[in-house]
């Protein structure tokens, strides 16, 4: 009898492992300000504040390593909150819908429960454990839990702690539970068993969701636990109302375009002390006709993890590091012939006065992203300059940072991204988002 149970355990894992290692799917993505009806200069502010709150938080990160042996208090890492994009997931059996942040920028899944003590509003009612039959808690001595920074066992409870930086934070325990994705052609993807946190203690903001689903490079997050080879999005203007797409697993795809051209592949660069984020090889911007006198330290990711260029899905603007972004500042300064002004209001600091309406067309020098292996990101205009209707402002849509640079989604618009994992590269093609 114990064989057989056991045999039958066995193949009951190789079916979840086989359902796991195939999950495909596409569902649409919204974006924050989707719902609040805000004019196109309000989106701009907003983007612009949300990206400095998130930049300070990923570019003063210290790194994840937790010295397991040392005795002390672990280092909690920061990790951005905020972020700009929802996906819609459902949670336990009948499945609840919660509302959660794509975060290319970490690993935790994570949402309110409803024994929440400290609780965040949000736009869903909280998850409650004792309401679906499929909530299980993951084990102190789970892998998983044992991929926690710094957990702690308490009443064989994994308890986490996360921390977002100075915007956010959770604690609770976590949980496991089945997850709905509901695609975009009406069917739906249910997956097993996802580790998840449970928060019940939760404070900061969350753009209006109800959690996060992390992205990122490490043992906890939605694209390792399914084990899924690779994962794409295209993000539509964020002037636009439209939907943005993700695409997920087999259905994760990019075709030589033959209006914008072909696709483009850099490697990713892996680093050992900050190993959830997708660090990318930036080694070169033109502005115009000018490749701009870079030396390479000033990209370059160290091995404190400080440094480096990565992709994100949650900052809007770009940040260059201090060194490349005053270069670019003074490209964009001499090339535009239009009067620079300053638009304190934006909070973006290259500024150009356009004519009186209707608008000339003014010149406006191309943008190139030079990335390893000889990939080159030509952005389209509307992905650096950005008008602030409120004042008629012409505006650089970049700030400088003090440590690493990140390259953010107001630069991914109208791009499909794609982040394939079994070959760690990043390829990507211009694309016309809303048509996907
Ligand atoms: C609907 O989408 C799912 C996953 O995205 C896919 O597996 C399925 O084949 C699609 N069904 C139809 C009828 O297109
Ligand atoms: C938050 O979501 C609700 C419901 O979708 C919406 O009515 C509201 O405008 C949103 N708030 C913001 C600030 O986007
Ligand atoms: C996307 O939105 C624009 C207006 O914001 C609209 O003109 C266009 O038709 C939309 N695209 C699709 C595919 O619905
Ligand atoms: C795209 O075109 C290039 C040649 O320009 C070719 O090497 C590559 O295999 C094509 N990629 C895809 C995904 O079709
Ligand atoms: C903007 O203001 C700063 C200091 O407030 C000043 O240094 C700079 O020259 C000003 N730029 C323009 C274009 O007026
Ligand atoms: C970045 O790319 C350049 C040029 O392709 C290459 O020489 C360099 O070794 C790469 N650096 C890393 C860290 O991969
Ligand atoms: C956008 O909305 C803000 C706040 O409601 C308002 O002050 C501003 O005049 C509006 N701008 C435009 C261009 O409509």
């Amino acid at each position: 009898m114990a064989k057989l149970l056991s045999l039958l355990l066995l193949l009951l894992l190789a079916f979840l492992v086989a359902v796991s290692a195939s999950v495909s799917f596409r569902i649409e993505l919204t974006h924050v300000d989707a719902g609040g009806h805000f004019n196109k200069s309000e989106l701009l502010r907003r983007a612009v504040l949300r990206s400095k709150i998130r930049a300070a938080a990923l570019l003063s990160r210290p790194a994840v390593v937790v010295p397991k042996s040392t005795a002390g208090a672990p280092i909690i890492p920061v990790r951005p909150s905020e972020g700009e994009f929802l996906m819609d997931v459902g949670i336990g059996t009948p499945p609840h819908p919660f509302s959660g942040i794509l975060d290319t920028g970490s690993d935790l899944i994570w949402t309110q429960c409803s024994s929440c003590i400290l609780c965040i509003e949000q736009p869903t009612p909280y998850y409650d454990p004792t309401k679906s039959s499929t909530s299980s808690a993951v084990a102190c001595a789970d892998p998983l839990c044992q991929a926690l920074p710094g957990p702690l066992c308490y009443q064989n409870s994994c308890v986490y702690f996360y921390s977002y930086g100075d915007a956010a934070a959770t604690a609770g325990y976590l949980a496991a539970e089945t997850l709905t994705f509901g695609t975009a052609n009406g069917t739906k993807v249910t997956v097993p068993s996802i580790a998840f946190g449970c928060g019940s203690l939760n404070e900061g903001s969350l753009s209006n969701g109800s959690g996060m689903v992390g992205f990122g490079r490490g043992p906890l997050s939605l694209v390792n636990q399914l084990h899924a080879k690779k994962f794409s999005y295209c993000f539509t203007s964020f002037l636009a109302s439209n939907s943005s797409t993700l695409f997920f697993g087999a259905q994760a795809k990019l075709a030589n375009n033959t209006k914008y051209g072909p696709v483009q592949s850099t490697p990713f660069v892996i680093s050992p002390a900050q190993p959830s984020f997708f660090f990318v090889n930036l080694t070169g911007v033109t502005v115009g006709a000018t490749r701009l006198p870079i030396p390479p330290s000033v990209f370059a990711l160290n091995p404190d993890g400080s440094g480096g260029v990565f992709i994100d899905s949650g900052t809007s603007i770009t940040y260059l590091q201090d060194a490349a972004y005053a270069l670019v500042r003074e490209a964009f300064l001499s090339q535009v012939k239009l009067q620079a002004v300053n638009d304190t209001a934006i909070g973006l600091d290259v500024c150009f006065a356009l004519p009186s309406p209707p608008f000339v067309t003014a010149v406006i020098p191309k943008l190139v992203f030079h990335f390893g292996g000889g990939a080159d990101m030509q952005l389209p205009q509307e992905n650096y300059m950005a008008i602030d209707i409120a004042t008629g402002n012409l505006c650089l849509a970049m700030l400088g940072s003090s440590d690493g640079s990140v390259i953010g989604n107001f630069q991914q618009q109208n791009m499909q991204m794609l982040y394939d994992l079994e070959n760690n590269l990043l390829s990507f093609v211009p694309a016309q988002c809303d048509l996907v």
